[in-house]
């Protein structure tokens, strides 16, 4: 695929991955709009990418109105949006059993309805012009790995995946590609996302534990950089690629979750006569 003149929709584009994704959109020949609750950050980002061809427009991606207004803005300055990254996302380090609905709310918003929201605003006009794009969704190797903290993160980061392989399938006639981002631990400032909690879903959170954040600002210095996640990102695009992958040294642990899962099956019998009866054959 020629990205060169095409119009890239980022979330979370004025830090971290995003901020990479823009970055490497704008080498390729691309416009690039940088949707960003953080509006300071978009100020920082805008002056650091320093190129005609980059906006910044506010947006929280937890509200439904509040992007599709932000496409109207940016398709009327740039041009239809044919790549779409929704990549926006917070962490929250918490176990299930030790969360508030308010934080189920705020985590599931951001991560997986942020998501949803980017493909209900973007993938009807996308598919009415019939000129084809991509959307990549930030997941995580977390949406394949689980720990007890970050218990919501997982589940909305799961759901990412599964919403984005289902999605590859029904768009791959419209010569739409859908590819799920899954970096293990990357330079950014995820750290910090407790700054951008919604005042109307504080009353359910745990107080901020500043030294767990400083201790996760400084493990997140020893990650990968966000323009080497970005490179591969556009290699996946130009070749079409669903998975991406940056961290191998998971392939271990992943291997282990599948062996599991297959040996889970055990040794039980089939119903021979499944197929013919429900004439279901795969899901996909
Ligand atoms: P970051 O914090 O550096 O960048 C995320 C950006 O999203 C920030 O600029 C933030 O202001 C913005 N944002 C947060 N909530 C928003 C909202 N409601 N509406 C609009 N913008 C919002 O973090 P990072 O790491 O670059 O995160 C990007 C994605 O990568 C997230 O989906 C995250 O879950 C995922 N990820 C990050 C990893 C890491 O180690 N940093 C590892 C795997 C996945």
């Amino acid at each position: 695929k020629d990205l060169a003149g095409r119009t890239a929709f980022v979330t979370g584009g004025a830090n971290g991955i995003g901020l990479g994704l823009a970055r490497a959109l704008l080498a390729e020949g691309c416009k690039v709009a940088i949707a960003d609750i953080r509006e300071d950050s978009i100020a920082a980002a805008l002056k650091t990418l320093d190129n005609q061809d980059v906006i910044g427009v506010p947006l929280d991606v937890a509200s439904r109105a509040g992007f599709a207004a932000a496409a109207d803005e940016v398709e009327a300055r740039l041009g239809p949006v044919s790549l779409l990254f929704n990549n926006a996302g917070i962490n929250l380090f918490q176990t299930i059993d030790e969360s508030s609905y308010d934080d189920w709310d705020w985590v599931m918003g951001v991560n997986l309805n942020g998501v949803i929201n980017g493909v209900m605003t973007f993938v009807p006009r996308m598919k009415a012009r019939g000129a084809g794009g991509h959307v990549v969704n930030t997941a995580s190797m977390a949406s394949f790995l689980c720990g007890p903290a970050p218990g919501i993160y997982n589940t909305a980061k799961f759901a990412v995946r599964g919403l984005s392989e289902s999605l590859r399938y029904s768009l791959a006639p419209h010569g739409i590609g859908v590819s799920v981002l899954c970096p293990g631990l990357v330079k950014s400032h995820i750290y910090a996302s407790d700054e951008i909690r919604p005042d109307g879903l504080k009353a359910g959170a745990r107080p901020v534990d500043s030294a767990g954040v400083e201790r996760l600002r400084e493990v997140h210095e020893f990650g990968m950089e966000p323009d080497v996640i970005a490179a591969r990102v556009i290699e996946a695009i130009r070749a079409n690629r669903y998975y991406i992958f940056s961290h191998p040294e998971f392939r271990d642990e992943l291997r282990e979750v599948f062996d599991d899962i297959l040996a889970a099956f055990r040794d039980y019998p089939e119903d021979p006569g499944f197929q013919q009866r429900t004439g279901f054959e795969k899901f996909r």
